[in-house]
C-alpha cells in the first residue's frame, strides 16, 4: 500500500534513496523554506509528508493535503512546528528524529559555553579588524570552567550529553525539569536536582534543553533573567521564542548577566539588532544539528519513518500527544 510522498526541500541522498524505494516520490529540492501557497499546492494527494523544521503544519496544511495523507515526518527533533493535536484529530501520524542528533546539539551547546566563557568571539572580532592587540595580563580576561555549576535546563538526551561534555571540563552538574532523573543518571553525573527558581540562582552558566511548547514560550523573561547571578551566562541551544530575546539584549546591555550564547532565535532568521551591538554574547546561526552525519542520519530516518508508515509498519520514532 505505497503512496505518494513529498519532501518539501532538500534532504541528503541516502534519504531520498529510501523514499524511492518506498513510494512515489516527489521531493522539491530547494534549500529554502517553500512559501505557503507553494507548499500547499505541492503536498496535495500526499500519503507521506516529509517536512523541514520551518514548514507550519496546521489545519490549512492538512486540508490542503487531503483525507489520505497518514504520515507527517519532521526532519527534526523540536516539532513546535507542527499542530500535533491537530494531526491526532485527523489520524494523521506525526514522527520527529530523536537521538540522531544529541551529540551534534551538545557539542555546540558545549562550544557555545566555552565560545562566551572564553571570549573567543570578540578575540577573533579583535584580530580580523585590524585593531592593534599586545598579550598583557589583564588582556581579554574570561571566566574559568572549572568548578563552576551549569545549571541545565530539561535533562533529556540532549541537555544529559551537555552535562557529560561539562563534567569532563571539570563543572558541577545541576538540572530542573518536570521531573526528577533517575537515580542511576543523577548519580552518574552528580547531578542534583533543583527547583527551577534556585537554578537560576544558584548557576554560573545556565543551559536550555526544554522543548518549546505553550509553557516554556518566553520562559526565560525580565524577571528569571533578574533571579540569575550577574556573573552568569545564558546558553540557548532549543528554540528561540523560549527566551524573550528584548529582554536578554537589555539584560546583557546593563550588566544583569554576564554573557549568552545563542544558536537560535525568536523570530529567525532575524536577531535582535541590539544583540548585534554586544560583545558579550555570542551569535551562531542554528548550526545544532549542522554537520553532514548528523543531518544524513536526521533525514534517513525520517525516510524510514515515512517508508514504515507507508507499508503499514508501526513508525520507528512517533511523537506522542
Ligand atoms: C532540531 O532537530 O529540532 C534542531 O533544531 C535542528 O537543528
Amino acid at each position: 500500500m505505497a503512496g505518494r510522498i513529498v519532501v518539501t526541500g532538500r534532504v541528503p541522498e541516502p534519504a531520498l534513496e529510501l523514499l524511492r524505494e518506498a513510494g512515489d516520490l516527489d521531493a522539491h529540492m530547494q534549500e529554502t523554506t517553500l512559501p505557503v501557497d507553494e507548499l500547499h499546492a505541492a503536498i496535495a494527494g500526499a500519503d507521506a509528508v516529509v517536512t523541514l523544521l520551518n514548514d507550519r503544519v496546521d489545519d490549512a496544511f492538512l486540508d490542503a493535503a487531503g483525507p489520505q495523507l497518514r504520515i507527517v515526518a519532521n526532519v527534526a527533533v523540536g516539532y513546535n512546528n507542527i499542530d500535533v493535536a491537530a494531526c491526532a484529530a485527523r489520524g494523521v501520524l506525526v514522527t520527529n528524529t530523536p537521538g540522531v542528533l544529541t551529540d551534534a546539539t551538545a557539542d555546540i551547546a558545549m562550544a557555545l559555553i566555552l565560545m562566551v566563557t572564553r571570549r573567543l568571539g570578540e578575540g577573533e572580532r579583535v584580530i580580523r579588524s585590524g585593531t592593534g592587540w599586545r598579550w598583557h595580563m589583564h588582556y581579554m580576561l574570561g571566566t574559568s570552567l572549572q568548578g563552576k555549576k551549569l545549571g541545565i535546563v530539561g535533562l533529556g538526551q540532549i541537555g544529559t550529553a551537555t552535562a557529560r561534555r561539562a563534567r569532563a571540563f571539570g563543572m558541577e552538574v545541576i538540572y530542573s525539569g518536570r521531573r526528577r532523573a533517575e537515580e542511576e543518571l543523577e548519580a552518574e553525573l552528580g547531578a542534583t536536582f533543583f527547583g527551577f527558581d534556585d537554578l537560576l540562582g544558584t548557576s554560573d552558566v545556565v543551559s536550555l534543553h526544554c522543548p518549546l511548547t505553550p509553557e516554556t514560550h518566553h520562559l526565560i523573561t525580565p524577571a528569571r533573567l533578574a533571579q540569575m547571578r550577574n556573573d552568569a551566562y545564558l546558553i540557548n541551544t532549543t528554540r528561540g521564542p523560549v527566551v524573550d530575546e528584548g529582554a536578554l539584549a537589555e539584560a546583557l546591555r546593563d550588566g544583569v548577566i554576564k554573557g549568552a550564547g545563542l544558536d537560535v532565535f525568536e523570530h529567525e532568521p532575524d536577531v535582535h539588532p541590539a544583540l548585534l551591538e554586544l560583545e558579550n554574547v555570542v551569535l551562531i546561526p542554528h548550526l545544532g544539528s549542522a554537520t553532514i552525519e548528523t543531518r544524513t542520519a536526521m533525514a534517513v530516518l525520517a525516510a524510514r519513518n515515512a517508508a514504515a508508515v507507508l507499508s503499514g509498519s508501526e513508525p520507528l520514532t512517533p511523537v506522542v500527544l
